[in-house]
């Protein structure tokens, strides 16, 4: 059967391809975030398998067992890494779409290559001729499937070993067998390999368009393969290349996807696609601009660690091929804006946040100008100092300091070593860069997930059903007691135990807000609860040290929260959101939460937004809050699912990972956010709200620390009494009293100064009256009361300036020990630094310097006058050698 019209453009492509999976029973899904949530193990999702992670491995349920994506993914950096192709080939990029269509323990191999055939074919109608298969080595299976289901002959399916056909999302994690369909493009595209073939080489003639991948095991660390608890089915093709063959255009660079940003990247540069080449920089530009605008709107912000150092990197990359073309003005912004019209019909995220993409931008690109002048100073520095030292090459070490510390571009710096007449010495650069490597993959392995307790708590049959919404207390049944990471059935007095109970009141922390503390009381035994986590979905777990008796496996217990502390957070929790709320009233639309603190005593909020906030600001959001206070708002939680809770303008979080039944949490009409944390019940309660502080905590995210309730009385009553306690010490008037003191201070610092200059005068006018003539040159050689060079030096000056040409030698004690400082007046032809060295030695001390100022010091203070009285004498004898003017 001919599909009813065929699809062409990108955005029919994609949605051709959901409803194809739709129609066949598959929940169409929506793309999660880049960011991986509450998976250390992965840079960037980088599949459309990520958010299913976990229903593979069977520790999450869905209420659907087949679903269909399309995906945003970035492959740049980690295990699936295509930066470095990006440009070269038809076909990488650092972002991509996967379209994906997945079985949770449903169908398996027949249906999978059923399904991928008939699309492949009659939907999007490719040649069934130029058609392949590749399979996984010894798949018999696979073998027979695709000449029964797609009658495939057996010499278009070729067998590939695990490099190739055995697919795992990253170090850890589901993986099996793999089988992709491969279109021959022609032999016009192919290369110039001896046995150009699939699997043979990696040319444009053989274009891999669709992976389905058999997921049958769970690979740990050591590399175990465990079977997953049911055989499961994960495929994901790309839709850049789809289009590029339905477009029938040379590469994924020609389609609709990239010719608009393309366009944009000719125009603003003046130089056409394809004019160096194969158009590198244009795509590359276009590939990068697209990906740092999916990141940022996912986001990711530029920085110089894990995810940020990816973006910076190839933002970076975006603004230095952008020179090679000609481009010397911002530019990036107006990139990204193509890429946002492009795609925001099928990505609205990127339409909503689109000021805030805009902002990241352009500031990235305006601090790498920063970078670049700062650099090419550092670079001009080092040239001058090889040519200084006769040299002809600049050191790898020093070029790779250059690009390390100061982001300042490899290329760039051999191209202007080069325009200098230098060489670049570039094995020594690629050994730093080496070294530099394996330190940066040493700190990247990501910390593995769950602690030692996790095997065991995944095994747990039970999961924990969270009761605290409605109420402090509830009688429950221990499930689980671990002592030292191990299950043990009961556990006595002095123990500290992980408890896991069938129903608890205990909020495990999340969202921002901390976990509950409380108490666990059975027949025989108490426990205090210190914190409480849910370290794997599902699974409760309550720290705590045994108070008195014994707890027992299985028995009955009463879980009763700290109440009043709960209360304390509740408040702190409803303050958070509308201090949010506030922010995007005051500031503006580009606010959003970047991360979030919610204790009892405090809350701290973080969140974007380039400048800081003024203190009239400040004052107006405390207003804006306290009147929602005072209005005695109801609070109410909705369940709801996540498209309708964004209809009626619920701000979800970044990042978030967010399922389709949500909680949203309304604030009268002034809020309305998506929340699992708990919450007063009226604005009212929460008493009070103000802001402590407003400080910047990275490139455009700033943190405001804030108290609500009881926590702000106290932080009020503090306050005034410490205003008290200085208006006792300093009168009723305080600030004027303070400012009085300020004036009374700066007097009498204005009068000492006088003083000491009067006395300086006085002493100088004393050494003056003290000078001899040593062969008609005066000379002063007296002891001072100071007690450091400087002071020394000071007074030296002074009695310079009044006895004009003359030779001095003052002495002084320093710290203890002789201090001589010695100065001789330019015209007189008698070397500073050995006079006074002459002189210190017959003290015991020795130095030296230039021939006008020296010091010297050491040996014995009792025998400073015996030096000083040798003066006259050895000038004489010095002029005497050293001639006199
Ligand atoms: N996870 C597989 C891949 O990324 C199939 O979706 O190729």
């Amino acid at each position: 059967m001919a599909w009813k019209s065929s699809p062409e453009s990108s955005d029919e492509i994609r949605s051709a391809f959901l409803d194809y999976f739709a129609e066949r029973s598959h929940q169409i899904v929506s793309s999660s975030s880049l960011v991986p949530i509450g998976d250390p193990t992965l840079l960037f999702v980088n599949a459309g398998m990520v958010q299913f992670k976990d229903v593979f491995l069977g520790s999450e349920r869905r209420p659907y067992i087949r679903a269909t994506t399309s995906q945003k993914c970035v492959r740049a950096g980690g295990k699936h890494n295509d930066l470095d192709e990006v440009g070269h080939t038809a076909r990488h990029h650092t972002f991509f779409e996967m379209l994906g269509n997945f079985s949770f323990g449903d169908y398996f191999k027949r249906e999978a290559i059923g399904f991928a055939w008939e699309f492949v074919t009659d939907v999007v109608n490719l040649p069934k001729e130029s058609l392949w298969a590749t399979i996984f080595e010894d798949d018999q299976e696979a073998h027979l499937l695709w000449q029964e289901v797609a009658g495939m002959p057996a010499e278009r399916i070729v067998r590939l070993g695990e490099k190739d056909n055995f697919w795992a999302m990253g170090d850890t994690g589901p993986c099996g067998p793999c089988s992709e369909i491969m279109l021959d493009r022609g032999v016009n595209l192919r290369c110039d390999a001896p046995e150009c073939g699939i699997g043979k080489c990696d040319c444009d003639r053989w274009l891999e368009i669709w992976n389905l991948v058999f997921m049958q095991y769970d690979c740990d660390k050591n590399g175990k393969l465990t079977p997953l608890p049911q055989p499961s089915i994960d495929t994901g093709m790309g839709l850049e290349r789809v289009a590029s063959v339905v477009q029938n255009v040379a590469s994924n660079w020609d389609t609709d996807l990239f010719r608009p940003i393309i366009r944009t990247v000719e125009e603003l540069s003046g130089r056409p696609y394809e004019s160096d080449g194969r158009g590198f920089s244009h795509r590359v530009i276009a590939d990068h601009v697209r990906a740092s605008t999916f990141l940022i709107g996912d986001g990711v912000l530029p920085s110089n660690e894990g995810r940020g150092y990816v973006l910076r990197r190839i933002l970076r990359r975006a603004i230095r091929l952008g020179r090679t073309i000609g481009v010397e003005r911002p530019f990036l912004g107006e990139i990204s804006e193509s890429v946002i019209q492009t795609m925001g019909r099928a990505y609205p995220e990127i339409q909503q946040r689109r000021e805030f993409i805009l902002r990241a931008i352009e500031g990235e690109e305006d601090r790498f100008k920063g970078t670049l002048t700062h650099g090419m100073n550092e670079l001009g520095t080092l040239i001058d100092n090889v040519r200084k030292s006769g040299g002809d090459t600049l050191m790898g070490e020093d070029a790779f300091r250059l690009h390390d510390t100061f982001g300042f571009p490899k290329e760039l710096t051999a191209e202007l070593v080069a325009e200098a007449g230098l060489k670049l010495d570039e094995s020594g650069f690629a050994k730093a860069m080496e070294r530099q490597r394996g330190i940066a993959r040493a700190a990247s392995k990501f910390a593995e997930a769950g602690d030692g307790a996790s095997e065991e708590l995944r095994s747990l049959e039970e999961s924990s059903e969270f009761v605290g919404y409605d109420v402090d207390e509830s009688e429950s049944r221990i499930v689980a007691i671990l002592a030292d990471d191990r299950q043990v059935e009961r556990a006595s007095a002095g123990e500290t135990i992980t408890l896991v109970l069938q129903r608890t009141p205990f909020y495990a922390e999340a969202g921002g807000q901390i976990g509950d503390t409380g108490s666990v009381i059975g027949t025989r035994g108490r426990a205090e609860v210190l914190d409480t986590q849910r370290p794997i979905d599902g699974v409760i777990v309550h720290r705590a040290r045994l108070i008195e008796g014994e707890l027992v496996e299985g028995e009955k217990v009463i879980a009763g929260i700290d109440s009043e502390r709960r209360q304390r957070i509740r408040r702190h929790h409803s303050a958070t959101h509308l201090l949010h709320r506030a922010l995007r009233e005051l500031l503006g639309q580009h606010v959003h939460q970047a991360g979030s603190l919610v204790a009892p005593d405090r809350l701290r909020f973080d969140f974007t937004h380039a400048a800081p906030v003024q203190p009239g600001q400040i004052a107006e959001i405390e207003t804006v809050i306290n009147r929602q206070i005072r209005l005695d708002q109801p609070v109410r939680a909705i369940n709801t699912t996540y498209e309708d809770a964004i209809k009626s303008g619920a701000m979800a979080l970044f990042g978030e990972k967010y399922g389709d039944a949500v909680r949203m949490l309304e604030i009268g009409d002034f809020s309305r956010e998506l929340c699992g944390g708990t919450h007063v019940n009226r604005t009212g309660e929460i008493g009070n709200f103000l802001i402590r502080s407003e400080t910047a905590v990275g490139s455009g995210v700033r943190r405001i620390e804030a108290l609500a309730g009881d926590a702000a009385d106290l932080f009020v009553r503090d306050r005034l009494s410490l205003l008290n306690q200085l208006t006792d010490q300093l009168g009723g008037q305080p600030l004027t009293r303070l400012q009085n003191i300020q004036d009374e201070l700066n007097d009498l610092k204005r009068e000492l100064e006088r003083v000491q200059r009067e006395q300086a005068s006085s002493w100088v006018n004393k050494l003056a009256s003290q000078a001899k003539s040593v062969d008609g040159l005066k000379v002063v050689a007296a002891k001072v009361d100071v007690g450091s060079f400087a002071e020394i030096r000071g007074l030296g000056d002074l009695l310079r300036d009044r006895l004009g040409e003359s030779v001095l030698i003052l002495a002084g004690s320093v710290d203890d020990r002789p201090g001589f400082v010695g100065m001789v007046s330019p015209s007189v032809r008698l070397h500073a630094g050995r006079l006074v060295n002459n002189v210190a030695s017959i003290a015991g001390g020795r130095g030296g310097g230039r021939p006008d100022v020296a010091q010297a010091g050491g040996g014995d203070v009792t025998k400073i006058d015996e030096a000083l009285a040798e003066v006259p004498k050895i000038v004489e004898k010095m002029l005497e050698r050293e001639g006199r003017r």
